[in-house]
């Protein structure tokens, strides 16, 4: 009888592309995907734990399977991810929650499999979170999901303990993928037909740090020659460690998409210096400078955190007043989660919540300002964008410029996975609405 899994999963593309190993393990033991929870054989709660509300909506979600797993003693619940890595919580799921069956953390995912099977065949729950070990797995085989978009990861962990953060405590120290394990995989998706490949690590730009193998702009350049007709991203880049050299690789291969994430966090000397970031808003806008000078029309977004313990008024300026000189095409802003374990945890001056609720309000508006200020002048011109989707409501195709800006149009055929040149008619906020030419 064909058996089916449902996978949930909270926070970041890497966890969204974890999602997809975990569902290439599970159709290698014969499970097919289903959408609903109700049907599933197994339902795994890919987890993240990077701000508290994400691991809030974990434990909900958790919560609510016991009456299901109480009406069908066979279903299978495993839960990884992040959240059980962190010390002392694969404990509190299993107390909290009794009924899950599989427990496994970020450093053992690759394991999922041999857990499944101890279940199914002898019925053995396993709560298994390994420590790090620097070991990277090159057997899983993922089941993509986002065609024609394509994850690959290039680095596991981060050696930067930035003082507000988790992901050095649950995915470790910092290593990189051998480069001719991701040129061999790139190589692969483009002979697949995937038209875009996204590059992922927490910090790419240190990619290959400690070892003889290439440097970041080096392997992006060998991935951007790879023949053929497809777009190359990467995320996410420490501007620490954002170089002229990147600058100029981008600049000169038209395969790299003319966009950059580069969290900035803050815009306050006093803030960064507290996040240990190792730069100041100034040397964050030089390096803006010289990616500008190599690549004017480069698209700009960020990452952002307000209510960092001890942020004043004039620190939240600050961040405003940066925001604005760069003019990010658009920006994740979030209030800061203080997480157990981390440096900034343990700092006296903790921000109450409703001058983080005001602050976050503020920089929303003046982010959504600056989107729909870039969206105005789309109007009246013809972009390429690759088609990603059909949005049923909207009887509409969508997809993305190589800025990373959404549009939406009519066709009569099925466009996914073509190249599309369309004219914007319409800005809609953060969306574009045109017609094919
Ligand atoms: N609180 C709020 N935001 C956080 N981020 C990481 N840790 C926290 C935290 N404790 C944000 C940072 C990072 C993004 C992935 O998540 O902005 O760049
Ligand atoms: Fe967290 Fe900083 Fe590492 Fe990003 S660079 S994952 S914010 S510690």
């Amino acid at each position: 009888m064909q058996k089916y899994f449902h996978i949930v999963t909270y926070g970041c593309q890497m966890n969204v592309h974890e999602s997809e190993k975990i569902a290439g393990m599970l159709s290698e033991l014969g499970y097919k995907n289903c959408n609903e929870m109700t049907e599933a054989d197994i339902v795994v709660f890919n987890t993240c734990c990077i701000r508290e509300n994400a691991e809030n909506h974990a434990f909900g979600n958790i919560g609510m399977l016991k009456k299901l797993k109480s009406q069908r003693r066979d279903l299978i619940i495993a839960v990884g991810g992040c959240l059980p890595q962190q010390i002392g919580k694969a404990g509190d799921l299993h107390e909290k929650f009794p009924y899950v069956d599989i427990i496994f953390g970020t450093h053992n995912l690759h394991k999922l499999k041999e857990y499944v099977q101890l279940k199914e065949k002898q019925k053995k729950s396993v709560i298994s979170i390994e420590e790090d070990s620097g070991f990277i797995c090159e057997d899983e085989k993922p089941l993509r999901t986002s065609y024609p978009n394509a994850w690959v990861n290039i680095t596991y962990g981060c050696n930067n303990f930035c003082s507000y953060c988790i992901v050095p405590y649950v995915r470790g120290r910092e290593r990189s993928r051998k480069s001719e394990n991701i040129i061999a995989e790139a190589e692969e998706l483009v002979a697949k037909g995937y038209k875009e490949i996204t590059l992922l690590g927490q910090n790419v730009n240190s990619y290959g740090n400690g070892t003889d193998d290439l440097s970041f702009p080096r392997l992006l350049e060998r991935i951007a020659k790879i023949e053929g007709k497809f777009r190359l991203r990467f995320m996410t880049s420490h501007p620490k460690d954002f170089s002229e050299e990147l600058a100029k690789v981008i600049s000169e291969n038209p395969k790299i998409c003319r966009c950059v994430h580069l969290p900035v966090q803050s815009g306050s000397d006093v803030v960064l210096k507290a996040m240990n970031r190792k730069y100041t808003a100034q040397d964050y806008k030089n390096k803006i400078a010289v990616l500008r000078k190599y690549v004017p029309d480069c698209a700009l977004t960020t990452d952002l955190i307000v209510g960092f313990p001890g942020e004043t008024d004039e620190d939240f300026e600050k961040t405003l007043e940066l925001v604005r000189s760069i003019n990010y095409s658009s920006a994740f802003t979030f209030v800061y989660s203080k997480r157990n374990g981390t440096v900034a945890a343990g700092m006296p001056e903790q921000i109450p919540e409703e001058i983080s609720k005001t602050r976050i309000m503020k920089l929303v508006e003046l982010v959504n300002s600056l989107t729909r200020e870039q969206s105005l002048k789309y109007v009246g011109k013809t972009v390429e964008i690759l088609c990603e989707g059909y949005d049923e409501k909207k009887d509409m195709y969508l997809g993305r410029d190589e800025f990373g800006r959404m549009g939406y149009f009519k066709s009569d055929k099925d466009a996914i996975g073509d190249f599309v040149n369309i004219k914007i008619l319409k800005a809609n906020g953060v969306s574009l609405v045109g017609e094919r030419v």
